[in-house]
């Protein structure tokens, strides 16, 4: 059983995707949507008196109401840019300039590299200390009591992840925003890993800034930035004298692509229309069956324990270089990955060395015939 398998046209050649963290297939409506711009009689740009700029116009409009729609954010908040990692040093960037010897920062050892580097760096430049929490040494979850530790009233900004695009765990998002706003800081939320798989409503949540990116939940390769419209004013950006100076707008660097924004905007209609519930009871049960599956293997270590996690397992077979499992994997034809991620600082903690480990991701379209595939497949490289 799997939801919505056949609105995915990626996933008919007999692979099973266990890649999904890495990215998604793109949903049917994502790919109509990129044809339907690219040869329906709108490719412009904004700003002509003729239909297919007002088209064009729309086309932005409708896919930042869409993505606020996923999110909870507002669409006047609602930016899209290259890919999270470039949208998070543009931030990063800016935040650099209200910084001074005094100022800290806080990041943590279970993101990605692309929510920590940014914060290292304009650390580095601005004279800003750099504070650095660990995970739960068992479960691998961010404590909201581990964060409170290094948080104090000069800390100015708290980048963390809502979940690990490595174990999987889903962090407390709103314990640990309310705990940086007792102190004045801000929270820079890493929601690529946990946007296909939680439902995210940001105001409620009250995080400031919030990025994503639509090709991990099945959409294109398109970066998302949301938050409050006056503090996406307030920050300093580079940008050209001529281009608006006016709402999210600002932050645009250049044509935007249109045809990616109209494919981003049916994904989210598409993840909006799909019950939330029923992804919810999919990916509960495929968890399931990954962490039961795989934990019965003998020579396998699952790495982390989180209570509240994505289908998403980080393992290593005894014995057995990781990259050379997953060759093994892709021998009979299942997708799956070896290394660190770009999760360094987690790697590091693990004391697990450049090889990493092997990191198996499931998606809603995912089938409980494909986890037990995956399961029978690592028994075999882990028995011979
Ligand atoms: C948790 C997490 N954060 C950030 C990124 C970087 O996203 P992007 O490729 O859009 O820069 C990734 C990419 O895999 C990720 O998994």
């Amino acid at each position: 059983m799997a939801l919505n398998r056949d609105r995915f046209p990626g996933l008919c050649d007999g692979w099973a995707r266990f890649d999904a963290p890495g990215g998604t297939q793109p949903v049917d409506a994502a790919i109509a949507a990129t044809t339907e711009y690219l040869g329906g009689g709108a490719f412009a740009n904004y700003g002509g008196p003729f239909p297919a700029a007002r088209r064009t116009r729309e086309v932005t409009d409708r896919a930042r109401a869409s993505v606020a729609a996923l999110l909870g954010a507002d669409p006047e908040g609602v930016v899209f840019g290259p890919s999270m990692t470039a949208l998070t040093f543009r931030v990063a960037g800016a935040v650099e300039r209200t910084l001074g010897p005094g100022d800290q920062l806080v990041v943590t050892r279970l993101d990605h590299d692309a929510n920590v580097r940014p914060w290292e760096l304009a650390a580095e430049r601005s004279g800003a200390a750099l504070r650095v929490v660990d995970p739960d040494p068992v479960t691998l979850e961010l404590r909201p009591d581990l964060v409170a530790a290094e948080l104090c009233d000069r800390t100015r900004w708290v980048a963390f992840c809502a979940a690990s695009n490595v174990v999987g765990a889903v962090n407390d998002v709103r314990a640990i925003t309310e705990l940086a706003h007792a102190v004045g800081a801000r929270v820079y939320v890493d929601a690529v890993h946990a946007a296909p798989h939680v439902e995210l409503d940001l105001r409620s949540l009250g995080c400031d800034l919030v990025a994503c990116s639509a090709y991990k939940w099945y959409g294109p390769h398109l970066g998302v930035l949301c938050g409050a419209p006056a503090l996406l004013e307030e920050l300093a950006i580079d940008k050209l004298r001529a281009s608006s100076d006016a709402g999210a707008d600002r932050w645009d660097q250049g044509t935007q692509p249109f045809e990616l924004l109209a494919a981003a905007g049916a994904a989210a209609d598409y993840l909006v229309e799909t019950w939330w519930p029923q992804i919810t009871d999919h990916e509960v049960a495929l968890t399931r069956a990954l962490v039961e599956g795989l934990g019965a293997v003998s020579g396998v270590r699952l790495l982390g324990a989180p209570a509240r996690r994505t289908p998403t397992v980080f393992f290593t077979v005894d014995g057995e270089a990781p990259a050379a499992v997953a060759e093994r994997l892709a021998a009979e034809r299942i997708a799956v990955g070896a290394g660190s991620f770009y999760a360094l600082g987690l790697s590091e903690l693990l004391g697990l060395g450049a090889a990493g480990a092997v990191r198996a991701g499931a998606a809603h379209y995912t089938s409980l015939e494909e986890v037990e595939r995956l399961v029978a497949a690592v028994t075999a490289v882990a028995t011979r």
